[in-house]
């Protein structure tokens, strides 16, 4: 897709981080969007930001992991434009945390945000896609995390490597039917967003303040470190436009940090010849 003019873009995440450079670059091209997040001040914020820079835009405060949300984000977006040309399914959290440790409750968490919100997103858009038959785009938020795999964060790259492979699925289908709508994955390494502070963004249903892993050492630990490797990440304006680059190129992969390419390679050169994770390895 080159021509941006007055498309319809919906955005998951979109009060911080990712999504809001989306939202500008959405309004640098002059479409109109949909800004979802479930933080109501966060994408207030970003609606008036890209309304300043002449958009047209609605927002919804609203909870992608939960499928009654999302049917309310496309049912929202086809009452105020009657179409969704480019999905980003981007909101997503990072929990750090062992598997004997971290709680169920923040796996149901993570697989209810970064997995199920990108399969309730396209199981409901793809369907208006079709019916539009006019060319789409949709952008998954995965990550780096989800070509290759570390220690601390098992449940992160769990998600990350499923959203991965399910951008790739559903390619392999849309191309099947000739369907008019590609796919891109955004696999970004880290990045200086809100990403560690993602405990603001639990939902009610997953809340366990009463629970002694949030006041242990371990919790702690994988906090500073999460905080850590964001704050160290690179700048996040570079990222908007990585996405429209890739868009306009019809790039399926889009990655934005070239350091980690010996490591995808290495990783897939070690399944090959049969070798496992090996933490001194990975640590070089
Ligand atoms: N920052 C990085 O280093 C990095 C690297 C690779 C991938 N990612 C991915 O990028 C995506 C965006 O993250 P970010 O770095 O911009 O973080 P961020 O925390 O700055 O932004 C994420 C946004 O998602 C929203 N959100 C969280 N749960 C939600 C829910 N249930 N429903 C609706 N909205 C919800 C948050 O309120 C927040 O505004 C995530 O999927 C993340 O995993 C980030």
């Amino acid at each position: 897709m080159k021509d941006f003019k007055g498309k319809v873009a919906v955005i998951t995440g979109a009060g911080n981080g990712f999504g809001v450079e989306i939202a500008k670059e959405c309004a640098i091209r002059n479409m109109k969007m949909v800004l979802v997040d479930i933080e109501g001040e966060d994408v207030e914020r970003t609606k008036k930001l890209v309304e300043s820079m002449g958009a047209v835009a609605v927002s919804l405060t609203a909870d992608v992991s939960l499928l009654e949300e999302v049917k309310k984000m496309v049912d929202i977006t086809i009452e105020n434009f009657g179409q969704i040309d480019l999905l980003f399914n981007n909101a997503g959290v990072a929990i750090p945390g062992y598997i004997w440790e971290l709680p169920m409750r923040d796996w149901d968490w993570i697989v209810s945000i970064n997995v199920m919100s990108q399969v309730y997103a396209m199981n409901l858009a793809i369907p208006i896609m079709l019916k539009q038959g006019t060319p789409c785009h949709i952008i998954n938020t995965a990550s780096v995390a989800g070509l290759i795999t570390s220690d601390g964060m098992p449940a992160y790259h769990t998600t990350k490597h499923a959203s991965v492979a399910l951008s790739e699925s559903v390619s392999y289908d849309l191309q099947k039917i000739n369907a008019n709508i590609k796919v891109s994955v955004l696999c970004p390494g880290f990045v200086q967003t809100d990403l560690h502070h993602y405990e603001k963004h639990r939902p009610e249903r997953f809340s366990a303040v009463e629970d002694p892993y949030y006041q242990s050492d371990s919790f702690k630990m994988h906090q500073a470190i999460a905080e850590h490797v964001v704050t160290t990440g690179i700048p996040v304006d570079s990222i908007g436009m990585s996405v429209f680059n890739a868009i306009e190129d019809e790039d399926f992969y889009i990655l934005t940090h070239p350091i980690y390419s010996t490591l995808i390679g290495k990783r897939v050169k070690d399944m090959l010849e049969g070798k496992g994770p090996d933490l001194k390895a990975l640590r070089g």
